[in-house]
């Protein structure tokens, strides 16, 4: 069966930009994501530049990937830097009570992770510790990676082996604060994000985007709380703009059920669509933090960030229930593909977007096994998608298409988003339907237009996925495509992503 749809694209009209930080990425110590992960140690057969994965690194370079958030999540709010400084063999062990309850030998610290971010060419977004650190030792993490004198911390970085200081981008203030972070009130943690954030100083160049922890999900009385403390607080300035600059939120999409309910790879048509129209809300859930900001921020100075999505399915038989390993199939995928059409569609207010996790844990990029690396059909969405960082979002109506009943509310079958820079233009549709292909015409109004490249993601259903003997069942393939007088005609097959490069005359 084919269904139609249509849509039209303004080539000519463009609005803001999608910032490349939606593009991130998030790395915990947690599971294999760093341990067995990034990190094998400088005396591992498998390749590796002083003790990082390098097939894990070319796979994130060939992604552009903007930033990496480290080192939570919750571990973030028990984490004591000084813990991971210094020489190897002398850094104190630690219990990692958030995840698995296994002993956390701190042999990757602020230096490892900071030479990673340089092997990635990606900005580093640090997670401070509000929940059981202080804010001394918050002020003097910030001083040890930032400054370049022989003020105390930098002299302890120098006597570790690095004499110029870092770039840091981006920090963030405790994490999950109404939970793991500390179980604080919103308007206890306000206060205490206004007193970190003011000792957290930018020092010689570098230029601190301080983060507060935001809300789960739709809680805007959390996202209120913290813009109201923000902006009625007079005095609460720091080089003359608020003293943190955005406040993030965190969203895990899964089929209406919770998290850690059900299998990654086992589900019904039914729970296909639940978890579809679960992603696609997260729309809904992004116009409400944005509502009760614009309330407070009319100009749009403070950035709203989700520092942590995706799907969270149960653990993979057989491991260890607080790794968080999971399968990753063509859903992930659409979920990924649906998430990034609503944080393109939020560029003005939407700064920054982290997936959980980039590596063996929850929605990850690619998955490891001994020496072998999977890249999952989610990294492809990432690949297919890249040239949107940084580009121009361009006005795209969905004139017509199929939609399906979702337990009483109508879902679309089809999502799309269209962004433009240095003369081309890229196309992004995600075809819901589990078993129906799509006949989609777009008319392309304003510009003159040519298919540079078109491909298409879907595999041969819904729950395909990758593993280290089928790498390849979810790949890119070439894409059909006509396009003539402006009317561009493609023909998507059922579950499936795809992504049409343009040159715009
Ligand atoms: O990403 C896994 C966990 O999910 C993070 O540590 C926490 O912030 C969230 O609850």
């Amino acid at each position: 069966m084919t269904a139609t749809a249509h849509a039209v694209i303004d080539l000519d009209v463009t609005g803001h930009t999608i910032s490349r930080h939606v593009y991130g990425h998030f790395a915990e110590h947690l599971g294999r994501c760093i341990y067995d992960g990034f990190w094998v140690g400088e005396d591992s057969p498998i390749p590796n530049e002083r003790g990082i994965r390098l097939d894990i690194v070319d796979a994130l370079r060939n992604l552009d990937i903007p930033n990496l958030r480290w080192p939570g999540g919750c571990f973030a709010d028990t984490y004591h830097w000084r813990d991971g400084v210094g020489p190897r063999e002398s850094r104190p062990k630690i219990a990692n009570t958030n995840w698995g309850d296994v002993v956390e030998s701190n042999h990757f610290g602020t230096h490892e992770f900071m030479e990673l971010c340089e092997l990635l060419g990606a900005d580093a977004y640090v997670n401070g510790n509000v929940g059981s650190g202080t804010v001394q030792e918050m002020a003097d993490w910030v001083e040890y990676l930032t400054r370049d004198d022989d003020s105390p911390m930098a002299r302890l970085r120098r006597e570790h082996g690095r004499d110029e200081p870092w770039k840091v981008p981006f920090w963030g203030l405790g994490n999950e604060a109404w939970g793991c972070g500390g179980n604080m009130s919103a308007e206890h943690y306000a206060e205490e994000a206004r007193r970190y954030a003011t000792f957290c100083r930018d020092h010689g160049g570098n230029r601190l985007t301080r983060i507060a922890a935001g809300a789960n999900e739709d809680d805007l009385d959390w996202t209120r709380v913290l813009m109201k403390s923000l902006t009625e607080c007079l005095g609460c300035r720091l080089y003359g703009t608020p003293v943190y600059q955005a406040v993030s939120f965190h969203y895990y999409t899964h089929s209406g059920s919770g998290i850690n309910t059900e299998a990654a790879t086992e589900f019904t048509a039914t729970q296909f669509y639940q978890t579809m129209a679960y992603a696609a809300d997260l729309d809904r859930v992004i116009r409400g933090h944005v509502a009760v900001m614009d309330s407070y921020d009319p100009a749009g100075r403070i950035g709203l960030v989700c520092d942590e999505w995706g799907t969270w399915w149960n653990v993979e038989e057989g491991t260890n229930p607080g790794f968080l390993f999971q399968q990753n199939t063509v859903r992930d995928a659409l979920v990924a593909g649906l998430h990034f059409d609503i944080f393109h569609r939020h560029a003005r207010r939407l700064t920054m977007a982290n997936i959980a996790q980039t590596v063996n844990v929850l929605q990850a990029m690619v998955l490891t096994d001994g020496d072998r690396l999977v890249l999952t059909p989610t990294y492809h969405v990432f690949e297919m998608n890249k040239r949107h960082q940084d580009a121009s979002l361009l006005a795209t109506h969905v004139i017509d298409a199929p939609s399906i009943d979702v337990d009483g509310e109508a879902l679309p079958l089809l999502s799309m988003s269209a962004s433009t820079k240095d003369g081309g233009a890229l196309l992004s549709l995600t075809h819901l339907s589990a078993d129906e292909h799509l006949e989609v015409t777009v008319d392309l109004r304003g510009r003159e237009a040519r298919v540079r490249q078109a491909r298409v993601l879907g595999g041969d259903a819904t729950n395909a996925f990758n593993d280290p003997d089928d790498p390849s069942r979810v790949a890119p393939q070439p894409l059909a495509t006509g396009l003539a007088d402006g009317i561009l005609t493609v023909r998507m097959p059922p579950h499936s992503f795809a992504t049409i490069e343009l040159d715009v005359g």
